[in-house]
């Protein structure tokens, strides 16, 4: 297969990327940077999540932010949630789209949502049917799909269970996470191909984590196998509080000019995107956490 002409940027900066700062982020920063990534052409964008304040106090203003957001013909803004609860939150507050998270590996499913893998999607399936029924699109991911902080190596064939499964309960697309960057480009490409055995590649995303370094040359490996949707987080933000180690996600900026090199359009304007970097690298500087 040969590489996409066009990619799809999903920006979880505003998301992936402050829901582990050691600082309080003000709502008026969140929405002061989403608005910069929508300047910059992203409109692709994971604003929040409605999960439990207790386990992640950081996403606690994810409504007070979606009501403040300008208007996203273009695209959507989107929210994590877990549970029937955190959906009615999402759409009480109108996201524009939900994503639900499950897990290859069964100790980070406990570590991240308090169930196994199996307990998650019982809980999935009424946030799909809820969500089918309002008429707001449903993503799905997959965590530890190249290595888990507790249990090591994950099987390809466990991440393809898990994919195949969100997308049985109604997932458009699926995400698959590299949350604690411990890929390589060999077995993130067999990772990908096994998924793609099982959920065709153009519903499939690129979610990695860039802990070792490696997250662009995995994100290469992958692009001439069909997918053509890639997860990153502006400055390269990032890190789940419930994966010890791990950093922030591959660097918006870093992919967009990786893909401008291949010849890859992705809509987005470079100098808008480093001014989005450099206004929330700013403000986390100053709130002391840069
Ligand atoms: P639990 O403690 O088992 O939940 O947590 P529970 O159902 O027993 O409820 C306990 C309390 O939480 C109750 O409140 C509920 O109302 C409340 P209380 O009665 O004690 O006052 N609660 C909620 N509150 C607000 N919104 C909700 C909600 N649900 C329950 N939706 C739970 C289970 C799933 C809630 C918890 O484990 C949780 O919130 N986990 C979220 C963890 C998280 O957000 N992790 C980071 C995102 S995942 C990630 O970063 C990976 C990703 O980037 C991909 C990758 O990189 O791999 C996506
Ligand atoms: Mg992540």
């Amino acid at each position: 297969m040969t590489l996409p002409r066009r990619v799809r940027i999903v920006e979880v900066g505003p998301r992936d990327g402050l829901q582990n700062v050691p600082v309080t982020v003000p709502t008026d920063v969140k929405v002061g940077l989403i608005e910069r990534l929508l300047a910059a052409g992203l409109t692709a964008i994971e604003v929040g999540s409605f999960v439990s304040p207790a386990w992640v106090p950081q996403m606690a203003d994810t409504a007070a932010v979606l009501a403040r957001l300008p208007p996203n013909p273009a695209g959507r803004y989107a929210v994590l949630v877990p549970n029937l609860k955190g959906f009615e939150a999402a759409r009480a507050a109108g996201a524009g789209e939900v994503a639900i998270f499950a897990s290859a590996s069964e100790a980070f499913s406990r570590a991240n949502i308090n169930g196994s893998i199996a307990e998650s999607l019982e809980r999935f399936a009424p946030v799909a049917a809820a969500s089918r029924a309002a008429g707001i699109p449903l993503r799905g991911y997959v965590s530890c799909v190249l290595g888990c902080p507790y249990e090591g190596e994950v099987a390809p064939e466990a991440v393809a269970r898990v994919a195949r499964r969100l997308v049985d309960l109604g997932c458009h697309e699926v995400s698959l996470g590299d949350t604690i960057g411990a890929g390589t480009p060999d077995r993130a490409r067999a990772c990908l191909a096994a998924v793609a055995g099982v959920v065709p590649p153009e519903r499939l995303a690129l979610h990695f984590h860039d802990t070792r370094g490696q997250a662009l040359a995995n994100i290469r490996a992958c692009l001439d196998l069909g997918v053509s949707v890639i997860d990153a987080a502006v400055a390269g933000l990032g890190g789940c509080p419930y994966a010890r180690g791990a950093t922030g996600n591959v660097a918006t900026e870093a992919v967009v000019e990786a893909l401008a090199a291949l010849g890859i359009a992705t809509g987005v304007d470079p100098a808008r995107l480093a001014e989005a970097g450099r206004f929330i690298t700013g403000a986390l500087a100053r709130a002391g956490a840069g």
